[in-house]
């Protein structure tokens, strides 16, 4: 328990951190293309640099994993960051971006830290510790049918706009309202926040939920299996929402949030 302790304070100092360096080297990054839709920037570079070696620095038997450098050490207590979640919206001057920073102990989410610094936002959350925006502890939404409920819906080129559509006619056919924020860890974090009721996507990576996921445990959301089978390495679907929707969403989507 003291070791969580201290790989918390470390979690959220650092993140804070990140945070403000992502800040700073925002006028003048220049972005790439990975793919199509797909931008990497010089910052997300430097801010996983940044947060891989202060980890190693504090804590040099844990493992570290970041989206731009994959796996750099091993570890069964292994860290998992998305140095810029949101680039498409950061390299653009849009607020909604976060760092996010989990600590994992095999399959489990022992810490998650998302700091937006735009928004003035940090979410944090332990295990069995509860989470908090801000400092105040947050809760999922009490909302119990689909057509009073607000969902984002996850999108990349990953799978074919041909799915993503069906899957927004079948939650629009229900009443539901759709959003999508271009940063997979906030949408999921608003759904521990009660903000929204629901987040889905076909496909996402472990960096983009690792942090949320401790999040949505710690704030009663029901979340589908994403660190089953190959989530981890490959990825995997997720829906993540309010229990009070999670039998419809889940009957929904195929995906079976508990
Ligand atoms: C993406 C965003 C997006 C989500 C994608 C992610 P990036 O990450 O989180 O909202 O739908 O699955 O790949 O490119 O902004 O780091
Ligand atoms: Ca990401």
């Amino acid at each position: 328990m003291r070791a969580l302790q201290g790989r918390f304070e470390t979690a959220v100092a650092l993140a804070t951190e990140a945070g403000a360096l992502a800040m700073q080297m925002r006028a003048a990054t220049t972005a790439a293309l990975k793919g199509p839709q797909d931008w990497v920037t010089e910052a997300d570079s430097a801010v996983e640099r940044f947060l891989s070696e202060r980890l190693a620095a504090a804590f040099p038997a844990d493992g570290f994993q970041g989206e731009e450098g994959g796996v750099a050490r091993g570890g069964s207590l292994r860290w998992v960051a998305d140095p810029i979640d949101g680039t498409a919206n950061y390299m653009r001057d849009g607020r909604r971006f976060c760092v996010s920073l989990a600590c994992l102990e095999d399959r489990t989410p022992l810490i998650g830290v998302i700091v937006a610094p735009a928004l003035g936002e940090t979410y944090v959350a332990r295990h069995g510790g509860g989470a908090m925006l801000n400092g105040t502890p947050i809760h999922v939404a009490e909302t119990m049918a689909l057509d009073r409920a607000v969902i984002e819906v996850g999108w990349s080129r990953r799978r074919p706009n041909q799915d993503f559509l069906a899957l927004c006619e079948k939650l629009m056919a229900q009443g539901a309202i759709l959003r999508l924020g271009g940063s997979g860890a906030l949408g999921l974090a608003e759904v521990a926040a009660g903000r929204t009721d629901a987040y889905v996507e076909l496909h996402i990576n472990l960096w983009d939920v690792a942090a949320a996921l401790a999040l949505l445990a710690e704030a009663g959301a029901a979340v589908s299996p994403f660190l089953e089978g190959n989530g981890p390495t490959s990825g995997n679907p997720i829906l993540a929402c309010a229990p009070g929707v999670a039998g419809a969403l889940s009957t929904l989507t195929g995906y079976a949030a508990r």
